[in-house]
């Protein structure tokens, strides 16, 4: 029998290896073809040094992941070696993962993106190694914007308006599942991601919490956004989208039933590949802006790959990391997946350009993301982030308006931050 029985009670089905055998055990990612990509990777380290690695999944939603990795740690268990985890936790997972300067070479980041080396590096310490990044981009469907002579959009009133023409002539030609947009509705992280992808990119619009950690989100400019936002659910969302993560909404997406989609590099592959129903039918673009005054604002997401301080072979979880993170194997995983590379000259390799071209016209996209508030609220970004995602997600099901609903995030957040971060 595969699995185990961790501590938390949590029984986690192994996905690959031999559970006697295996020297080391990695948590993966299982988004799209996530987890097949960690795989493969896996494997090819097997081959070069001898070991075995048993590969474990994790849930799709990174709140969900989070709160299992918490239970794992907290628990000081030494059944996972290598953690894959979110660009916005390091902070918060420091005290529990090694500090890998110790195990790798000393230019073991050099030609990485400086920022992301930044932010995985915790009083000093390294305590995970880039691995691919990401940022919120546009998907849209160019065969039907030519059809009703309709421009890419460049503000969400552009969005709206294009889906709202769009919807209604789809519906007319017979497809009734139709919708104009679909995007991370569930009260998770994602929505986070979305809602302040939509908060910043409104002139003065913020992020959440600023550099200095002044609460900022109560401001007319979130107001709007929000407001706006709401307005989407039934007339160009379907009420669904409040239970959407980045699958369901690939999914709906893929099968030809909406017009524009957010989401992550990781879907282009998808919807281009030869299962896919809308294959060589879109194109992506930078998310809309607030308005003229506005800007496009991407949010900076990304996973990053760690060692537990528990593992019982903390040099082999290390080299499985370096090699893993290394040149050959982002370019791999870029190539076949469209994982967005974390060392800097990936991004001019011909080879990863010709299968995912948006990796050069969107360079600027990536490079200038948006990050969340999690360095500077520290170990309280996860209570900041429910508090946020879930006023946003009230919002949005019509039970409060945007400003009743950030006012009262506001003392919320007020109330965690007394706790200090
Ligand atoms: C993607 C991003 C990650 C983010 C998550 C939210 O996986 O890379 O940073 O937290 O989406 O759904």
């Amino acid at each position: 029998m595969k699995g185990r029985l961790l501590p938390a009670g949590i029984f986690l089905v192994a996905v690959a290896g031999q559970v006697q055998a295996a020297d080391l055990t990695i948590s993966c990612g299982a988004v799209g073809a996530e987890l097949q990509l960690c795989k493969s990777g896996v494997e090819r380290w097997e081959a070069q040094t001898g070991n075995s690695v048993e590969v474990v999944s994790t849930p799709n939603s990174a709140t969900e992941r989070l709160s299992l990795y918490q239970q794992i740690l907290n628990a000081r268990s030494s059944d996972i070696d290598v953690f894959q985890i979110d660009v916005v936790w390091p902070g918060m997972l420091a005290p529990h993962l090694i500090d890998l300067k110790e195990y790798l070479p000393q230019n073991a980041t050099d030609g990485f993106f400086g920022a992301i080396v930044d932010n995985n590096t915790v009083e000093g310490r390294l305590v995970a190694m880039p691995w691919f990044t990401d940022a919120g981009i546009l998907y849209y469907r160019k065969d039907l914007l030519e059809k009703y002579d309709l421009e890419v959009p460049t503000t969400w009133a552009e969005l709206t308006e294009a889906a709202q023409t769009v919807q209604a002539g789809e519906r007319d030609a017979g497809q009734k599942d139709f919708w104009g947009y679909v995007f991370q509705g569930r009260a998770y992280e994602g929505l986070t991601v979305n809602a302040l992808e939509w908060i910043a990119s409104y002139p003065d619009g913020g992020t959440i919490v600023d550099e200095d950690g002044e609460i900022t989100v109560n401001n007319p400019q979130a107001v709007k956004a929000l407001s706006h936002a709401a307005g989407w659910i039934n007339d160009i969302s379907p009420q669904g989208v409040l239970n959407y993560t980045e699958e369901e909404a690939r999914g709906v997406f893929q099968s030809g039933n909406a017009l524009f989609m957010r989401n992550w590099p990781y879907a282009w592959d998808l919807v281009q590949s030869e299962q896919s129903s809308i294959r060589d039918k879109v194109e992506v673009a930078p998310l809309p802006a607030g308005g003229e005054d506005g800007q496009s604002a991407g949010v900076l997401g990304g996973w990053n790959l760690a060692v537990s301080r528990y593992s019982d072979h903390p040099d082999m979880a290390a080299d499985l990391v370096a090699f893993l993170a290394s040149p050959e194997e982002q370019k791999r995983r870029a190539i076949e997946g469209a994982y967005n590379p974390t060392i800097e000259a990936l991004y001019q390799d011909p080879e990863v350009l010709a299968a995912v071209p948006f990796f050069g016209t969107l360079y600027d996209t990536f490079v200038s993301a948006v990050p969340r508030p999690a360095a500077v609220t520290g170990d309280n970004y996860p209570r900041v982030s429910n508090a946020f995602f879930n006023t946003v997600h009230e919002v949005l099901s019509g039970r409060v308006t945007a400003d009743q609903g950030l006012e009262s995030l506001e003392g919320e957040l007020e109330r965690i931050k007394r706790r200090r971060w």
